[in-house]
């Protein structure tokens, strides 16, 4: 019944390219004086493979915005669409399998286990999904390689630096193969140099074809985004778009162009 209820609204062969669509979605907090309009009325589609970055004051919703589109709240009016599928026809079950499959977030404070190792903590979101012990490994070990951490499996969130600490959740992020890449102000609570890498590391995810929503406040962030998404006030009050979605992410073509001028 759920089946056929899910198919109903999947996406036919002309939007299958679309991986995220709100169409006129709101999110109220509260009740009577104290309604707090943290979305309101938001549409937005993004395609696949496109990297979007969402700026916006204090309090203006990004968050609220991000945890809808990653399942993590409901809108309270409006429709969202991820990957095709219409998520608030969902119950809860399906809701917790399609946000482990579809959707990697990563957070400003990393938000990983304290007392597990980085290779425990990446290799976490498989076995929600089931995914069994020999492959769990593998896979865990290849997105480990992917942020450069190979030789820092065994090492607990504690042994690691802030920018190492953000890349096993990165990895932890991407090791299920996600639709979407959503990242909170990921920069936010890192250095200079860590930041570089980061942004390098989402540069190369873009380039092989991710999609990305990265929210910040920093300008050195914005110009990596494909696409740049101002809020104020709960709506989308600019969109503007820096490269096309199926060209490489801004700064890694730039980077790319420099290093074959310099070869
Ligand atoms: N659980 C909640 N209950 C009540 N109000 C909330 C809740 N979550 C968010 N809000 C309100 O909704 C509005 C939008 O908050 P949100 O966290 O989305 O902002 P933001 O753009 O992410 O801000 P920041 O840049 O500071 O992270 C704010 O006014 C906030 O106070
Ligand atoms: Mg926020």
């Amino acid at each position: 019944m759920t089946m056929t209820r899910t198919s109903a609204v999947s996406a036919g062969p002309a939007t299958r390219r679309v991986a995220i669509a709100l169409h006129n979605v709101t999110k109220t907090y509260g009740s009577g004086e104290t309604t707090v309009h943290a979305v309101a009325g938001v549409d937005l589609e993004v395609q696949r493979g496109d990297y979007l970055a969402v700026m916006g004051p204090s309090g203006s919703g990004k968050s609220t915005l991000m945890n809808i589109i990653g399942c993590l709240d409901m809108p309270t009016t409006g429709a969202y669409l991820l990957d095709g599928v219409d998520v608030r026809r969902l119950a809860e079950r399906q809701l917790v399998k399609i946000r482990n499959r579809k959707i990697g977030f990563i957070f400003q404070n990393f938000n990983l286990i304290a007392r597990t190792s980085a290779f425990s903590n990446v290799e976490l979101p498989l076995a929600y999904a089931g995914v069994g012990v020999a492959q769990r490994r593998e896979r865990a070990l290849v997105a480990l390689q992917r942020v450069s951490l190979a030789d820092r499996v065994d090492h607990l969130p504690s042994q690691l630096s802030g920018g190492q600490q953000q890349r096993v959740a990165v990895a932890r992020a991407i090791v299920t193969e996600p639709v979407v890449l959503l990242a909170d102000e990921p920069t936010g609570a890192l250095d200079s140099k860590s930041t570089v890498d980061i942004l390098r590391l989402f540069d190369e995810l873009s380039a092989a074809g991710r999609t990305i929503i990265v929210i910040t406040h920093e300008d050195e962030v914005v110009k990596h985004a494909k696409r740049v998404i101002r809020m104020r006030d709960g709506r989308i009050v600019s969109d503007q778009r820096q490269a096309a979605v199926d060209a490489l992410p801004p700064q890694y073509a730039l980077s790319a162009h420099a290093e074959a001028v310099a070869s």
